[in-house]
């Protein structure tokens, strides 16, 4: 068995405030080193819950029952300045918009050294040389783009800046959450594997949150369908996609078929065995 990179156990979250609202029930989800994970499901499912949870963020107003362990570590119980620490040691976020992510006043090799700089204490030249690979490592020319401002990028390449920051600091995990809703369709397919290719180089595991069954089943070893804040469904993604056991899971999968017009299994690889070397 290897080395588990997370497991959420149990983890039940209850609003405090109005009625009590219960967003999420009883999650259980694991990982083991390096593999990739798909949290699928609609808006309001606690996808987003469940993968802040793995960061050791929890809504301030919820009672949390359950434990989420990464690497061993009960994230839910460190303090503040321990969590932050262990955060930028082993984990990374790549948030949705990536605009939302960057200081539009500062230039981009300002975004890509500082965080190395604080969390590794490298120097300047170091974390140069460092930002300048992980942009190559993204298919971006970094003399050109560690000399750039974010606005004078396009989004595509912004997003791709965000992810060659997230695997500069080599976590051990990486989260993408939505990472492309703002791309056009075929931008999202190249940066999602894109993601799993980088991940897969530096051994990282990830955990991609999204609502399309196709987009996770295209990079991901296994799938996790949420729905109300409940797990209904987790299995490979040959399993889930291919024999679904809820009926949710099939609801999804032909809606996400009906969305893209795709009848085709070519277009379900569930490729778990995509080459490394890409
Ligand atoms: N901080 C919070 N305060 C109050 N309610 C919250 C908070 N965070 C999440 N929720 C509620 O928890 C439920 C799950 O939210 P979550 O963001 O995890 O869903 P999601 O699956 O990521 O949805 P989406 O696909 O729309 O991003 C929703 O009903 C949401 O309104
Ligand atoms: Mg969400």
């Amino acid at each position: 068995m290897t080395e588990p990179l997370f497991e959420v156990e149990d983890l039940t979250m209850t609003l405090r405030a109005g009625h009590g609202k219960t967003i999420l029930r009883s999650v259980s989800v694991g990982a083991s080193a390096g593999e990739a994970i798909g949290l699928i499901g609609e808006s309001g499912a606690g996808k987003s819950t469940t993968a802040r949870a793995l960061l050791g963020m929890t809504p301030p107003e919820a009672a949390v029952h359950g434990t989420v362990r990464v690497l061993g570590t009960d994230v839910l119980s460190l303090r503040r300045s321990r969590l932050q620490r262990f955060r930028a040691e082993n984990v990374a976020l790549i948030a949705q918009d990536p605009r939302a992510s960057v200081n539009p006043m500062h230039g981009i090799e300002v975004f890509l050294t500082e965080a190395m700089r604080a969390n590794r204490n490298l120097s300047k030249a170091e974390a140069r040389r460092r930002a300048a690979e992980a942009l190559e490592q993204v298919g971006l020319d970094p003399e050109k783009v560690l000399r750039s401002y974010p606005h004078e990028v396009s989004g595509g390449m912004l997003q791709r800046v965000v992810i060659a920051a997230a695997v500069a600091v080599e976590p051990r995990l990486l989260i993408a959450d939505e990472p492309s809703t703002a791309l056009d369709v075929t931008s999202q397919a190249t940066v999602i594997s894109l993601l799993r290719r980088v991940a897969r180089r530096t051994g990282a595991g990830l955990v991609l949150v999204t609502h399309n069954i196709e987009v996770a089943a295209s990079v991901c070893d296994r799938l996790v369908v949420m729905r109300a804040g409940s797990v209904v469904e987790t299995g490979t993604t040959d399993q889930v996609l291919h024999r679904p056991l809820a009926e949710y899971t099939r609801a999804l999968i032909e809606a996400t078929r009906a969305v893209s017009g795709a009848t085709d299994r070519d277009d379900f690889p569930g490729n778990a065995t995509e080459s490394a070397h890409a």
